[in-house]
């Protein structure tokens, strides 16, 4: 009982400081500290004026660095500001058509004041699609691959301004990805986008361009945590495991559907009915029973020191039913990110929000190798191993220093083991300190008293 008393002194300042400053950070920040500028910026180039309208080019740019947007997609809404109706589209349909009774003949595409676009479906006849389209509204990361960060659709709107002076711009734009979390701006007008031809030997130009932007808050889209870390190392043999009920809590028995037992005789048909479920209303998961119940579990095992070099393991588990993972991401917080030598099996990148400290890195799978992250089972993880260079002055495995400040998956915050539960040395060097320190005082102490009692 004595240890933990005179450990946690040296134990807690650092990483208790750190802990309460991040905790209070993701529950009051409006914008994510590791991608202060991320947004997803919506673009409108009219590139013709019809005669009662215009022919528009809308393209989303997910400018953010790892949050991406997955299946089933994104989905655009807004509001016309007269009675604008929709002709035609390409690369993209709205979600309803609307009233159009009081047209006859020629049917537009869209008569709602309101109306939602989605993104097509790949495999979409030619003649239906334009380029950045038809990729069922899946967005990469901008850091992961701009190329496809990118979704454009056309649509030629009627009953609308027909020149620069008369038309009036959308209004209220609501991003959803597919659920909540994006708030966007109004739109402005801005200098007219340029575009350079395939041989790059002509620009042309739109007739006019606005652009909308939308940003990304956790606190709107009051998500439940979706993943939680867990920590080991070789110097302990205690596994440091996810703090219980980092994403719910196992208390709600009766619903058979908050969690599913690995070797339950109904995972089958539970997973069946889930998956049916969530194509519709969205991606609710279905986890594996454990004390975390979270869909993410990452595990960061501190596994070799050499005399310059030191390993670490990282383990992303899915105990997701009803999720495989297409182009997941980690963020991951350290200080010796400054020096990593080697990553396998991982992609790479760092990123350094504000320009000094380098500690902060995106990890992602490879194309074709570990970019998908399969549903809970046997083949429901990736792995990695990183090998970091000591700078000596820093390198210490005491004070939990070689596990990681803060995790990410796929942009959102996991729950990390509280400091005070981190695995520590056997016999550290500080601790060493203590002792002797204590034993000295005691000593001095005990020689005082005796002093005291034989004067
Ligand atoms: C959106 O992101 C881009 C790229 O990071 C950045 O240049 C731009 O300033 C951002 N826009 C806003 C309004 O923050
Ligand atoms: C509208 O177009 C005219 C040229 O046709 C241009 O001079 C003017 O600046 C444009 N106005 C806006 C608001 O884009
Ligand atoms: C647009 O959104 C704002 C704020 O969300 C709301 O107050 C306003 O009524 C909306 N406008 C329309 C026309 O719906
Ligand atoms: C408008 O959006 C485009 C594409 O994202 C960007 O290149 C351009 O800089 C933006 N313009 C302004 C003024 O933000
Ligand atoms: C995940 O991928 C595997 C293999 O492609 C497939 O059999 C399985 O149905 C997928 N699961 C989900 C939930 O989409
Ligand atoms: C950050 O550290 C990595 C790994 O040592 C290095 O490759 C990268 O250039 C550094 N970036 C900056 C901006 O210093
Ligand atoms: C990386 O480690 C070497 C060796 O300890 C050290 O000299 C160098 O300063 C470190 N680099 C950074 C960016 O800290
Ligand atoms: C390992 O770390 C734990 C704290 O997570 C501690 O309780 C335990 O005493 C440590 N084991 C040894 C052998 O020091």
């Amino acid at each position: 009982m004595a240890v933990p008393i005179y450990r946690l002194p040296s134990f807690f300042p650092l990483l208790a400081i750190f802990f309460a400053f991040s905790t209070f950070l993701a529950s009051t920040e409006a914008y994510d500290p590791l991608d202060p500028n991320g947004n997803i910026t919506v673009k409108w180039d009219v590139i013709n004026w019809t005669p009662d309208g215009y022919v528009a080019v809308v393209t989303l740019y997910n400018f953010q660095q790892y949050r991406h947007i997955q299946a089933p997609g994104w989905s655009l809404q807004w509001k016309w500001a007269k009675k604008e109706v929709i002709w035609s589209m390409l690369g993209g349909q709205t979600t309803e058509q609307g009233d159009c009774s009081r047209y006859k003949g020629n049917i537009p595409h869209c008569c709602k004041r309101d109306p939602t676009i989605v993104d097509l479906l790949p495999g979409t006849p030619y003649n239906q699609q334009i380029a950045n389209c038809c990729k069922g509204g899946v967005l990469n990361s901008w850091v992961q691959d701009p190329v496809t960060a990118v979704s454009s659709f056309q649509l030629s709107v009627g009953a609308a301004g027909t020149s620069n002076k008369t038309v009036r711009l959308p209004k209220n734009f609501t991003l959803k990805a597919p659920g909540p979390g994006y708030t966007c701006g109004p739109a402005k007008i801005v200098k007219p986008s340029k575009f350079i031809s395939a041989d790059k030997r002509r620009v042309t130009q739109a007739l006019m361009t606005w652009n909308v932007t939308c940003t990304y808050s956790q606190f709107l889209a009051q998500k439940t945590p979706t993943c939680c870390v867990s920590l080991s190392s070789f110097y302990n043999d205690t596994i440091v495991s996810c703090p219980k009920c980092s994403c719910g809590c196992q208390s709600n028995l009766n619903d058979p559907q908050s969690c599913v037992e690995p070797n339950s005789p109904h995972l089958a048909s539970v997973v069946t009915g889930a998956s049916s479920r969530s194509s519709k209303n969205n991606v609710a998961p279905l986890v594996q029973c454990t004390s975390h119940m979270c869909p993410i579990r990452v595990h960061w095992h501190v596994k070799i020191n050499y005399k310059e070099y030191w390993r670490v393991k990282i383990t992303i588990t899915n105990f997701n039913y009803v999720m495989n993972y297409t182009n997941w991401n980690l963020v991951v917080q350290h200080p010796n990110f400054d020096n990593l030598t080697q990553i396998f099996s991982f992609n790479y990148k760092s990123i350094n929000p504000y320009g000094t400290i380098n500690d902060t890195a995106i990890l992602w799978g490879v194309k074709f190798y570990n970019d998908l992250l399969m549903q809970a089972g046997p083949l429901g993880n990736v792995q990695t191993e990183l090998l970091f260079q000591k700078d000596q002055s820093t390198f210490t495995f005491d004070k939990g220093w070689a596990f990681p400040r803060r995790i990410y998956f796929n942009g959102d915050n996991c729950v990390m083991p509280p400091p005070e539960a981190y695995p520590y040395l056997p016999n550290t060097g500080s601790k060493h300190g203590v002792t002797m320190f204590t034993m000295l005082l005691l000593i001095s102490l005990t020689l005082l008293s005796f002093h005291h009692l034989l004067t």
